[in-house]
């Protein structure tokens, strides 16, 4: 399938991704994980929620743990330009007949609730509570001294509706990968902000979440929160990594959390905000895709993710299957 052509003049405007809001089941047990051994800084703990943020952010949230006995995640949220945006947002959401609704936010302005065409549940907002920025206390930093949320990453049935949806509103393409047979589009990575993306598809179940990816300042800092993890009693959170990706060539380690949700620390990607960046194209049996050392993910990178909450699962519409390790 032809890669589309980019939308340089998209309905509304959005900036970046912004928070994933996850449910979790013991919020004193995600806390020592998220806080206290990944070095996120918590912004408001309730008995109910734990609001995190990375040490640069300056906005109060960017990962919401919510207490509640099913585990899924039931948003991500992105950040528009303005509060028109979110006017012009609704407007395309009533054109093209998508699920929207206005809903209350804690911490947050004006929130516009939606559902993409393949279900995934996605909140817009302009307006958040300013915190001040940690970046320079560096006696606050802890673990892999998270900086910031980079991406997201989901599981969608149909990678080029996706593709087609998210072009619509502006997003353009950094790298794909296709099955060498007939060139239809596995996987895909897109951006606003200007790196390699601010959400990823890839085929499989869905639509489910695969992971949030949270920038860290360097590889040491990965390695870093190895040898924590591997010695406060974490070992078994580790998945995957470290190692470097070939498609983005960031650098990665791939952790779940106690409820299993994914989270990826990440660094070491690249700047895409030319106009005319052309997009880099991988054939999904090329082991240096997932990793440039060439060892293959687990299967259970592959297959497993979190729910979004209340949302049916449909089957993949690709058959086609990348390489995986034999664990
Ligand atoms: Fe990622």
């Amino acid at each position: 399938m032809p890669l589309l052509p980019p939308n340089h003049h998209p309905p509304f405007s959005i900036v970046r991704i912004a928070y994933v809001d996850c449910h979790a089941t013991d919020l004193a047990v995600s806390r020592a994980f998220w806080v206290d051994t990944l070095g996120f800084v918590a912004s408001e703990e309730t008995p109910d929620a734990l609001y995190l943020r990375g040490l640069e952010e300056r906005s109060h949230h960017s990962v919401v743990l919510r207490k509640s006995p099913q585990v899924d995640v039931t948003a991500v949220g992105f950040k528009v330009y303005s509060e028109e945006d979110l006017d012009r947002a609704a407007t395309f959401c009533a054109s093209r007949r998508l699920a929207h609704e206005f809903v209350d936010r804690p911490f947050q302005g004006r929130t516009l609730r939606l559902s993409d065409p393949l279900g995934t549940p996605i909140e817009l907002f302009f307006s958040m509570d300013a915190v001040p920025s940690k970046l320079r206390q560096y006696g606050e930093y802890r673990g892999a001294r998270i900086q910031r949320i980079d991406h997201v990453n989901c599981f969608s049935p149909d990678v080029q509706a996706s593709y087609e949806f998210f072009t619509d509103l502006g997003f353009r393409v950094s790298e794909y990968a296709a099955a060498d047979r007939d060139d239809r589009i596995w996987s895909i990575w897109l951006h606003r902000k200007g790196n390699v993306h601010d959400i990823a598809f890839t085929n499989g179940r869905g639509p489910r979440f695969h992971h949030v990816g949270m920038w860290v300042n360097s590889v040491t800092d990965i390695i870093h929160a190895c040898d924590v993890l591997a010695t406060t009693g974490w070992i078994a959170s580790m998945e995957r990594g470290p190692g470097r990706h070939g498609l983005s060539n960031a650098f990665f380690l791939y952790l779940r959390d106690p409820d299993g949700h994914r989270v990826e620390l990440f660094t070491s990607d690249y700047m895409t905000i030319d106009p005319d960046f052309e997009p880099t194209r991988w054939d999904l049996r090329d082991p240096q895709r997932q990793t440039l050392w060439g060892m293959p993910a687990p299967r259970s990178w592959f297959e497993e993710g979190s729910l979004f909450a209340g949302q049916p699962v449909h089957e993949a519409a690709l058959e086609a299957q990348p390489i995986v390790a034999p664990w």
